[in-house]
């Protein structure tokens, strides 16, 4: 695969890459920019906006350009009526994916996010590219929002779910949303980051057959895969907001029989990294 063009590169990432002030610096940026009556309402102009502090301010760890196309094209072939996404940030993913679902016929467009200042950012950027209509912001932890969205019956069923979050949770809030039968047949799964930083967990369970996830979860090994990783983004959650206590003993619905694929792509300061599109095919 070729490099990621140079004018479309984001800033390289630092050692401190969020949660420092940028996400309001931001606001201020795509706010103050003279051309803002003209940005109103329009996703991709609020879309160029935040690239373009991007590349030439400070690196967001925004899913990208590149990686964001795998998806956009997703949603218009499978025309979600209701999709979530696991980690919202500044609104990127939010404001690409939300548009791409509008356009495609669909109805709601859940943004769960844990920090409730870039909830705020998200609120107010999705708010400029209107799509305040489609788009609902939910501020907490994804696994308490996810319950808490299925026990008020907002949501029955989810068509498609981004997952870009804290990279243990991937697997954790899966199985959650399995177990609630909120994600069965027809459900189709985008996962970001399964090469930066990669996420060995969730790659060994969706490409489980169900027999082997039968097995992992009376507590045999499957494949043999390392459990354990970590990354510097979930570092930097830990360091702010402690530890996140993860559910590991969840056993989701084994019975889901998945098909999954990785589809290559960039980060967007273009580091080589892959989403892994999955999808639900039936249940044993
Ligand atoms: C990589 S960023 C998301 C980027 C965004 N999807 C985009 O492409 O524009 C990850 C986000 O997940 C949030 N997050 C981490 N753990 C979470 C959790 N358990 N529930 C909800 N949000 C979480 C972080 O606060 C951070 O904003």
């Amino acid at each position: 695969m070729a490099e990621l063009e140079s004018s479309k590169k984001y800033q390289a990432k630092q050692e401190v890459f969020f949660d420092d002030g940028r996400e309001i610096e931001l606001l201020h940026f795509v706010y103050g920019k003279p051309n803002i009556e003209e940005i109103r309402g329009s996703p991709e102009k609020v879309l160029a906006a935040i690239d373009e502090y991007a590349r030439t301010q400070k690196y967001l760890m925004n899913v990208g350009e590149d990686k964001g196309r795998i998806v956009t094209d997703l949603i218009a072939e499978v025309k979600p009526q209701v999709m979530v996404e696991l980690g919202g940030y500044i609104g990127y993913s939010c404001i690409l994916f939300g548009e791409a679902v509008r356009k495609a016929g669909g109805k709601k467009y859940f943004s769960l996010e844990r920090n409730p200042e870039f909830a705020a950012v998200i609120a107010s950027l999705v708010d400029l590219a209107g799509l305040s209509d489609l788009v609902k912001v939910i501020v907490g932890s994804s696994d308490v929002a996810i319950k808490r969205l299925h026990a008020n019956g907002t949501v029955q069923r989810i068509d498609m779910m981004f997952l870009d979050h804290y990279k243990p949770a991937y697997t954790t809030d899966l199985k959650l949303c399995e177990e609630l039968g909120l994600v069965g047949p027809g459900s189709v799964l985008a996962a970001d980051n399964v090469i930066a930083p990669g996420n060995p967990p969730y790659l060994e369970y969706v490409r489980s057959t169900c027999e082997q996830k039968r097995s992992a979860s009376k507590g045999e090994s499957v494949n043999g895969v390392d459990k354990r990783f970590e990354d510097r983004t979930s570092k930097q959650y830990a360091k702010r907001e402690g530890d996140a206590k993860l559910d590991e003993t969840r056993v989701g619905n084994p019975n889901l029989i998945y098909e999954s694929k990785l589809v290559k792509s960039f980060e967007p300061e273009g580091v080589p990294d892959a989403v892994e599109i999955t999808r639900c095919v039936g249940e044993e």
